[in-house]
């Protein structure tokens, strides 16, 4: 079908005043994105000749937050109403564009086939007004559509100005239509504001085709939940439960298990590869690409991150901008983040954070450590404990660690510092000089040993515990409790 006479004009100038928010409504969140985003989207795929935006509330903003789309905007200011937002379009589309579709920017569900239909319906009846509607369970707060005997449509009655034996209406106004432009510029130019909020609304627009002998349709979407649109925090909710059951579904049908998916949260642009298991309560935002035969146990999040296959991702493990190498482990309890990368089969346990780090092939690094601003070759063994102190107070500083090094357990390898290939670091070591290769880094006070001590210590204390002569106890108590136990007590 071609489309080059469509043009596409999306409402987005109002406030949103039921969300109680400083936000504009259409930059709202819902489904991972800004409503305005998601309706963006969907319009994109009709390549209609032109998409129009209309804006007024936080223009700045709105317009921000689109730019990269390429869509065109028109200010619409002060904003009077549904019917006033069309007419101010006019001067934005071309002459030659017979037909527009008119969505508001609040009801992000709506899919291009959807609209492509509504389109090539309009056409195929020549109505001079096609409407998108939708049969609701609860139908209130939403413009009501009217039919006459012959089941065309006579009028849209906002749901303030319902009748009395028109309130049992379900059949409700999406606000998304399809115009034949020659016929409602005219009756845009003659609508008046006979409502409570004293706006122009488009929805009397219809009435007025009507009383000129139009034709007016509408078509039911056939799935309600796509016209739903966002006035209030409830109903932004109510859409992400759609969105996110959207795209569960679509991750489960290219061939990955999800169990409880409805704890499961999944943002759209979000890639998971067959055979992967994902387990209740985790979330995958951002750019997430995970690979084929992952496993991503219970309440770990991934942000941007990216894993190949056969990742392993254990329970409550937080995974941000970083890569997983195929065959990686992490977790339970692990925070990679800032561009950590785990070359193949590398392995971070509990309680490790890993920023800006690359550990290579076989890398272990099981317990308690911050691995910052490193390298670290394969084959390389980080003791529990393990602390790079990158940070100077002014500057990061790398920690350059070679191939099959062993780091004993609690080192702090202070940085600009380097462990060559093969070394070993003593355990409890604070390392600030390189270590060569093939060497072992000691970094420790020697221990002293002080034979008896402890023994003399508990006969110092037992002594002193005994009374020596009645009724003096409290004084000796006291006296000898602050004693030092003879022979061992001395202090280095
Ligand atoms: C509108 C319809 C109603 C329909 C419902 C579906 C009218 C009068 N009513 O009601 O029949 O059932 O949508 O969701 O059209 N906007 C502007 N400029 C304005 C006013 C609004 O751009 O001057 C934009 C808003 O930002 C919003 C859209 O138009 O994106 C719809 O406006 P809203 O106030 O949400 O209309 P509803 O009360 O929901
Ligand atoms: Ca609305």
């Amino acid at each position: 079908m071609s489309t080059s006479d469509l043009a596409v004009v999306i409402l987005a100038a109002g406030k949103g005043t039921r969300l109680k928010s400083n936000l504009a409504k259409v930059l709202h969140r819902s489904g991972g994105r800004p409503l305005i985003e998601h309706v963006i989207r969907a319009c994109q795929s009709l390549k209609a000749r032109e998409i129009v935006v209309v804006i007024g509330h936080q223009a700045a903003e709105v317009t921000a937050a689109i730019a990269v789309s390429g869509v065109r905007t028109v200010l619409q200011q002060p904003q009077r109403g549904t019917g006033h937002a069309m007419l101010v379009t006019r001067r934005a589309i071309p002459p030659s564009v017979k037909f527009a579709i008119l969505l508001p920017g609040d009801a992000p569900l709506i899919r291009t086939e959807t609209l492509a239909a509504l389109l090539r319906a309009h056409k195929e009846t020549g109505a001079a007004a096609t409407i998108l509607s939708a049969e609701l369970e609860n139908p209130a707060g939403y413009g009501r559509i009217v039919r006459g005997d012959d089941g065309s449509v006579s009028a849209i009655v906002e749901d303030s100005a319902l009748a009395q034996d028109q309130r049992g209406i379900r059949e409700i106004n999406s606000s998304i239509y399809c115009f034949s432009l020659d016929k409602l510029w005219p009756c845009l130019a003659s609508l008046r504001p006979q409502n409570v909020h004293k706006e122009l609304y488009l929805t009397d627009a219809i009435a007025l085709l009507r009383q000129k002998g139009e034709n007016v349709q509408a078509v039911m979407a056939a799935d309600a939940d796509e016209v739903l649109g966002c006035n209030t925090r409830a109903d932004l909710a109510a859409v992400d439960v759609v969105f996110r059951r959207r795209k569960r579904a679509a991750i489960m049908d290219a061939g990955v298990t999800i169990e409880l998916p409805e704890t499961v949260l999944i943002d759209p642009e979000v890639i998971v590869g067959a055979d992967t298991r994902i387990e209740p309560c985790v979330q995958l935002l951002g750019k997430t690409r995970i690979g084929a035969a992952c496993t991503i146990r219970t309440g770990s999040v991934l942000s941007d991150a990216v894993l190949e296959e056969n990742v392993l991702v254990k329970p409550h493990s937080i995974v941000v901008s970083s890569h997983l190498s195929r065959g990686t482990q992490v977790g339970p309890f692990a925070h990679l983040r800032d561009g950590a990368r785990l070359e193949k089969n590398a392995r971070v346990g509990n309680f490790v954070e890993v920023k800006k780090s690359v550990l290579g092939e076989d890398v272990k690094s099981m317990h308690l450590s911050y691995l910052g601003d490193a390298r670290i070759g394969a084959g390389t063994n980080i003791g529990a404990g393990t602390i790079t102190c990158n940070y100077d107070g002014v500057n990061k500083n790398p920690t350059t660690i070679g191939k099959r090094v062993f780091i004993g357990s609690n080192s702090a390898l202070v940085a600009p510092v380097r462990v060559g290939d093969g070394a070993y670091v003593a355990a409890g070591s604070t390392i600030t000089n390189n270590v060569p290769p093939d060497a072992l880094g000691i970094g420790r006070g020697p221990q002293v040993n002080k034979p008896g001590w402890a023994a003399a210590r508990r006969r110092a204390m037992a002594a002193a515990a005994k009374p020596t002569k009645p009724g003096s106890r409290k004084k000796s108590k006291s006296a000898v409790s602050r004693r030092k136990p003879r022979k061992a007590g001395r202090r280095r």
